[in-house]
């Protein structure tokens, strides 16, 4: 399986520290929060990584992560010339994924465990797409799926009211053969961007979307909160406590 590792954005809830670099190259804990994603997709045997960022500072990360090979991977980048959504940066892998199964992680994303045989289930499996939830309590911040008899029935982006407290966390599993066939026919969403959720409530519509949910910690780290939280999952990861 390929990998597409989604790492663009202003990160303006972030400022100042992302007035310098993107987001993506701050540290979380120990590490570049970018080299996490890429530890999760290297766990689960994927090597072959296209990185989407902003033209701002794409040189910062040929810096940072050079072509990969210190990491165990063979990185690819492309710049999204005006951040215009998830959906839209993951429209710029078509020709590098072509038609197989295949990965793709926000750069901001961390989990504490090894996803690695869940990715593998799905690549055998005939679902189209896979997300990974997660309880939090703050799920008017996510993507937030409703579940009636272990099966997705509706996601919604950011609402007022969630339905449920399970957060849809950045990295999903797609089939190349439809998702970007799906993408191309997205309408931009009330703030202007193509919106991952909408892909993903396409296959829920469908029937060929599969979840399972996160058993170990998991973070996000576009806020200086979360961005907080992600440090401590990073540290739970090396096995150390608070
Ligand atoms: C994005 C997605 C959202 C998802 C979240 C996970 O939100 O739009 O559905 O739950 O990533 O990190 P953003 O971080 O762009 O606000």
């Amino acid at each position: 399986m390929k990998g597409v590792i989604l790492a663009g954005g202003l990160g303006s809830r972030l400022m100042p520290c992302t007035r310098i670099t993107n987001k993506h190259l701050l540290p979380v804990y120990d590490q570049p929060m970018v080299y996490y994603p890429i530890q999760l997709l290297r766990s689960a045997r994927i090597h072959d990584i296209f990185v989407v960022t902003g033209p701002e500072h794409v040189e910062d990360f040929k810096t940072v992560l050079g072509d990969g090979h210190e990491l165990g991977v063979k990185l690819m980048f492309r710049t999204q010339e005006k951040p215009g959504g998830i959906a839209q940066a993951l429209g710029l892998a078509r020709e590098f994924v072509g038609s197989e199964k295949f990965a793709v992680v926000l750069g901001d994303n961390i989990f504490e465990h090894d996803l690695g045989p869940d990715i593998a289930n799905f690549e055998s499996s005939d679902m189209e797409a896979f997300l990974f939830l997660k309880e939090v309590g703050d799920a008017q911040r996510f993507g937030v799926a409703e579940v009636k008899d272990n099966k997705i029935v509706s996601i919604e982006e950011k609402p007022k009211k969630p339905k449920s407290n399970l957060a849809v966390t950045g990295l999903y599993l797609y089939d190349a053969k439809s998702v970007f066939g799906v993408i191309a026919n997205l309408k931009p969403s009330g703030r202007g961007e193509l919106e991952i959720t909408d892909v993903n409530n396409h296959y829920v519509k469908k029937g060929t979307c599969g979840f399972t949910q996160v058993k170990g910690d998991w973070s996000d780290a576009g806020t200086f909160e979360s961005l907080f939280h992600a440090s401590k999952v990073a540290r739970k990861k090396k096995g150390l406590r608070d």
